[in-house]
């Protein structure tokens, strides 16, 4: 078996016997396959992760970059509970009215608001809102902008909360110091930012699975 292959099988296990990916789920999975970018919400173990984490926490009030189909937005909907919300910033309203269709046919509609802009206009408007502070962040929208949306999250946590960077291998030029490459400089910007915050403590991990070499990097705002 190629590598690739078991990486998938043993994704397809873990979900088959942890992670009880229900009707819903699977169908908003398949939603996917009419938005702009099929195929790169997160794995089913790793939204079981997304969702463990913020019940963990206790998250009441979640902010998400990026939606897509609203995978992770319904896992992270789910977590929080009849009386949570979830925030999740998208740019195009096509995959917002697909993600709002299956959160509404997944019963979690009423606890999700999804704004459609570039995230780094609506999140600027959020910050001008003032808005209670979000528990737990996740950000999986485009890699360029991560900078930007870190620092919009520092604007909208307290200490106590928790932030997921999605996606911070980008097959490995985050390592590379002279990649000009835009998503493995807005990762690394981000992670020296991270790094050079007092306030914030931080690892990152490499994943494997059926979305081949991934990574996140999980970071706890402590003061
Ligand atoms: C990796 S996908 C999100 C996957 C989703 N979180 C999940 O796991 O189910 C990234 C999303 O970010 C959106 N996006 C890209 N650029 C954006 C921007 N400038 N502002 C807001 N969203 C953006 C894309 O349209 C896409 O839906």
């Amino acid at each position: 078996m190629h590598r690739d292959q078991a990486w998938a099988a043993v994704d397809d296990y873990f979900t088959a016997e942890l992670v009880q990916e229900d009707q819903a789920l699977r169908d908003t999975a398949a939603g996917d396959v009419r938005s702009t970018a099929p195929g790169i919400a997160v794995s089913a173990p790793q939204g079981k992760l997304l969702a463990l984490l913020a019940e963990m926490i206790g998250a009441r009030r979640v902010l998400e970059f990026g939606t897509l189909a609203g995978y992770s937005t319904l896992w992270l909907a789910r977590a929080v509970g009849p009386t949570g919300q979830v925030l999740s910033l998208e740019l195009q309203e096509q995959n917002a009215a697909v993600a709002r269709q299956s959160l509404a046919a997944a019963g979690v509609g009423d606890r999700v608001e999804i704004r459609v802009g570039p995230a780094v206009e609506t999140s600027a408007a959020l910050v001008a809102e003032r808005p209670d502070p979000f528990d737990l962040v996740f950000i999986d929208a485009d890699k360029p902008n991560n900078p930007t949306y870190l620092e919009a999250t520092m604007a909208l946590t307290r200490p106590g909360s928790v932030i997921v960077l999605d996606n911070v291998t980008r097959q490995g030029r985050v390592a590379d110091p002279d990649s000009s490459a835009p998503d493995a400089v807005g990762v690394r910007t981000a992670l020296r930012m991270v790094a050079e915050d007092p306030r914030l403590d931080a690892t990152a991990l490499q994943t494997v699975g059926v979305k081949g070499w991934d990574g996140f990097a999980l970071i706890y705002r402590r003061s």
